[in-house]
């Protein structure tokens, strides 16, 4: 893969080892290459038919590529990382501990400054180009994110921090907040989730203080870009900042999950890091990404002034890493406000072991639907429609028919489509008049045809 090939498609499944080799599952990314500048679809505007919104106490202009829908708005403010004895402010907890404990600073104060309250509302240019997104990356598509206007969004990871926090001269921060992603429908996607985003700076003397004398190894060049290095770095810089990185990362893993969690790094690429991997970790019989992490874009610092230092950075996912910790088996309880969903997270000492014990069994009502749809239908523009009328009434929404008809070249498409509410039980009746208004809903704002 070159890497623009690269980022349309997503590896979802190693399902051989042959000689040393993997061979993976590929699939195509949903946002296939869809350059803003072609921005085909004005998207759901549930929300604006209003002039103006208000968030987080500040108004905005709507206007064209306004596609923040009520749902998303009511999730914004409720910092569920901060909540004291909730899961995601354990293990949010620990890992600041684990950071603390292990990284001090000459004057043993710990190395790593904390933001857990910086605004999620932030401008296009701190999304996107302070980290080197080029303009035609399919993550800037209106169906991959939230937008309030043409200049702020709804940060679709904590990344975009990054360069203001270095320009503020921080050369190790940790940066906890809520992050916003039009996404599919199942247990671990829910189109608000919790990143932690880490970053550390190295001068020369820090990067090798290990070597003891430092005058003999060179800390940037003049060459070229290859698969293990950046143009500016030499091959020592790359490779010491790449072990500090996965030694910091497998600790902390280790930290959390014992040591014998199976754990796997996986080459990645984002515009902001090179070289890039991912972490993934088993969970349930399957391998769950949980990071993204890197060597930072030279670039970024050289922008941020800091360019005589290099720097690794990760970006993590809190409700995976607490699903996976404490058993918690679908994405949505951690929006619960159910006492027997919390009352299980009321400890004093974040490293209390927790094993979370389903309060209710309710089953499930599942419908399906099937329908045609035009030509610029966007999938997450249903899955936006289906969150705003079902809420977190629905645990999955599954793609199971995509046709196209062999004259007419019409596409149709089939979603079954489940029902269940965690906290009661849900009437067949309930879930159908649900189903109906999330159809109704698509034939009047996307034009889908009912098959
Ligand atoms: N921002 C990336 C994401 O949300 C994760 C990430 C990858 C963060 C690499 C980083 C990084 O800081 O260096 O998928």
């Amino acid at each position: 893969f070159s890497c623009e090939e690269k980022m349309m498609w997503k590896r979802i499944q190693c399902f051989a080892k042959l000689n040393g080799y993997h061979i993976y599952l590929w699939e195509r990314q949903s946002s296939l290459s869809l350059p803003i500048s072609l921005s085909r679809k004005y998207s759901v505007k549930t929300s604006c038919d209003v002039d103006t919104l208000t968030v987080l106490g500040n108004s905005y202009n709507t206007d064209k590529i306004t596609n923040v829908t009520p749902k998303i708005l009511e999730k914004m403010g409720k910092n569920l990382h901060c909540k004291h004895n909730h899961p995601l402010n354990l293990i949010t907890r620990r890992i600041e501990n684990y950071f603390n404990n292990n990284y001090r600073n000459n004057w043993r104060a710990p190395m790593f400054s904390k933001f857990d309250r910086i605004s999620p509302v932030v401008t296009l240019t701190q999304n996107f180009d302070s980290l080197l997104v080029p303009s035609d990356h399919p993550s800037r598509a209106l169906s991959e994110s939230y937008y309030l206007n043409s200049e702020y969004m709804l940060r679709a990871h904590t990344s975009a921090h990054q360069s203001d926090l270095i320009k503020q001269g921080l050369d190790a921060f940790l940066v906890l907040g809520d992050v916003y992603r039009r996404d599919t429908v199942d247990a671990s996607h829910y189109p608000v989730f919790h990143q932690m985003e880490g970053v550390r700076l190295f001068s020369k003397q820090e990067l090798f203080s290990h070597l003891g004398d430092t005058s003999r190894v060179t800390f940037f060049e003049n060459g070229s870009r290859d698969a293990t290095k950046q143009e500016r770095h030499t091959i020592e810089t790359s490779l010491c900042l790449e072990e500090n990185l996965k030694n910091t990362l497998r600790n902390l893993a280790n930290n959390l999950f014992g040591d014998d969690v199976e754990m796997q790094w996986v080459d990645a690429y984002f515009p902001f890091t090179h070289p890039s991997w991912e972490l993934e970790i088993k969970y349930q019989g399957e391998w769950l990404e949980v990071l993204g992490c890197g060597i930072v874009e030279q670039e970024i610092l050289s922008s941020a002034g800091a360019d005589s230092r290099v720097g690794w950075a990760f970006g993590l996912g809190l409700e995976r890493l607490a699903m996976r910790l404490y058993s918690i088996p679908d994405i949505r309880l951690f929006w619960s406000e159910d006492s027997r969903f919390l009352d299980q997270f009321n400890v004093e000492d974040p490293n209390t072991k927790i094993t979370y014990k389903p309060f209710s069994k309710q089953s499930p009502v599942i419908n399906d639907v099937s329908f045609w749809v035009p030509d610029d239908f966007s999938e997450n523009d249903f899955y936006d429609i289906v969150r705003n009328i079902g809420g977190d009434i629905v645990e999955n929404v599954e793609l199971f028919d995509n046709f196209v008809h062999p004259k007419t070249k019409r596409k149709s498409k089939a979603y079954r489509i489940t029902y269940r509410h965690m906290e009661r039980s849900l009437t067949k009746r309930e879930a159908n008049e649900i189903h109906s208004g999330i159809v109704a809903a698509g034939v009047q704002q996307l034009g889908i045809q009912e098959r």
